[in-house]
């Protein structure tokens, strides 16, 4: 009878050996059996260390999830988590790792763009799927069939926030200020410019930094002296926050706007009350009434101390359960076949809205604009805007109720030119949370 066991044993051990090897002579993958290993790789310990805590938290809450529901197909999740400090070099070394040493089945990251750009070459040479959460660059699902993110891409961000100027705001003229070594930020100033410009507006000043420098003060003196309506920060919370802060020391009243690179809680920290009268785009608001986004909420502050997830924990949230769904269709964890199922992910209900991943291996999604309230350090909720030729009734999210208060600028400060816009009167009613539109990038600020 022992021997009988012994036996069997070897043989099933002869089979699972079997199955690491791929037919096509490609790197082997992880057998059939046994945890299913999924590489998530961020940063951990650099300048945008937020990024990757809030990245690792959600992954892990929703990893949790499958497995206590029973895992994958009998499968249990396991998750090789990898920190790249934030820098592009490690971020390829990384996913280099956890491709053809590890063998991981799948990669969730990376948050930045420039990061996801340098590793993804990585995973799509290895023929392993890799999913960004975050990374809204439009390069990045471009390195190849393998790469897929589950937010929406920075050609709509960056037009969401020219409309917010031109149509809300009123804003006639706007100063750039990005971040030169950043994908991310080179992207949105160009499609900020481009959108901005189709509505009459015009960019009057244009300021770069990097994220060694020091202090921004001689790039907003230059800006102050152009005294635009607004003022485009298109960077991370790191800089952001000091940007801020420096702006109202030089006497600078002309709103901050800028996108999801803002979201962390350190950008409180270091902007503080220099924050009031800025506006973001967003990929979703704590403050969203559906009841998906609150059960989401709650079960995170229990599980993370309280704190409050940010868009990137959403996000990550919904990739890891995203891929879950994909495993789980596929049957397999054969790179192919998994590429296969997720590039079939249709009207996935996530956190952060329904998720249909399209040709290009992007998810269509509607943005948030959030209102900064240093009172309280709150992202206020005022206004969905849709992409193109989606209906109104796509969205998950509703308005807030009550929380959509009409979006006021910084009075101009005393003797600058009358140009700086007033709010219409018409923004001030609640109905800004379902604008369709028709616009090329798909954001209009009033219906
Ligand atoms: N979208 C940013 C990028 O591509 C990363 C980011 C996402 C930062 C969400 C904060 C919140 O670089």
């Amino acid at each position: 009878m022992k021997r009988i066991l012994l036996t069997f044993a070897l043989t099933a051990t002869l089979v699972a050996n079997f199955a690491c090897v791929r037919k096509d002579g490609g790197p082997t993958v992880a057998s059939d059996t046994g945890a299913i290993k999924v590489g998530v790789y961020g940063d951990l310990s650099g300048q945008t260390s937020s990024f990757g805590q809030s990245t690792k938290n959600g992954v892990q809450m929703a990893a949790d999830e499958i497995n206590k529901a029973g895992g994958i197909n009998g499968r249990q999740i396991q998750l090789l988590i990898e920190d790249d400090q934030g820098q592009p070099a490690q971020a390829a070394t990384v996913a280099t790792k956890l491709v053809n040493q590890d063998k991981v089945v799948a990669l969730l990251g990376e948050v930045a763009s420039t990061n996801s750009l340098a590793a993804a070459p990585k995973a799509q040479e290895g023929k392993v799927p890799m999913i960004t959460p975050s990374s809204t660059n439009p390069k990045v699902t471009q390195v190849g069939d393998y790469i897929f993110r589950v937010c929406f891409i920075d050609s709509f961000q960056g037009a969401v926030m020219a409309k917010f100027a031109a149509n809300t705001l009123k804003a006639k003229t706007a100063a750039l200020l990005g971040d030169v070594n950043s994908d991310y930020s080179k992207g949105m100033s160009q499609y900020f410019e481009e959108q901005f410009n189709k509505l009459g507006g015009k960019i009057i000043m244009r300021q770069s930094y990097t994220q060694t420098d020091p202090d921004f003060k001689g790039q907003l003196t230059s800006i102050r002296a152009a005294n635009p309506d607004v003022i485009f920060v298109p960077g991370y919370y790191g800089q952001v926050g000091v940007i801020a802060k420096q702006a109202k020391e030089l006497g600078i009243n002309a709103p901050l706007l800028g996108g999801d690179g803002w979201d962390a809680p350190q950008l409180w920290e270091l902007g503080g009350e220099a924050l009031r009268g800025a506006y973001m785009a967003n990929h979703y608001s704590i403050d969203d009434p559906s009841p998906a986004i609150q059960k989401f909420v709650a079960d995170y502050k229990a599980r993370y101390n309280n704190t409050a997830p940010d868009a990137i924990a959403a996000l990550a949230y919904d990739a890891m359960k995203i891929l879950a769904d994909a495993l789980k269709r596929a049957g397999t964890t054969d790179g192919p076949k998994l590429r296969d199922a997720i590039a079939q992910t249709a009207d996935f209900p996530g956190v952060t809205g329904r998720i249909t991943i399209n040709a290009d291996r992007d998810a269509v999604k509607p943005a948030v604009v959030l209102k900064l309230e240093p009172t309280g350090r709150k992202f206020i909720y005022t206004e969905t805007i849709q992409p193109e030729g989606a209906a109104a009734t796509t969205t998950t999210s509703g308005a807030p109720a009550g929380s959509a208060s009409p979006p006021t600028v910084a009075s101009p400060a005393a003797g600058a030119s009358g140009t700086t816009a007033s709010p219409a009167a018409g923004n001030a009613n609640a109905n800004t949370n379902t604008n369709t539109n028709a616009n090329a990038a798909g954001a209009r600020a009033t219906p």
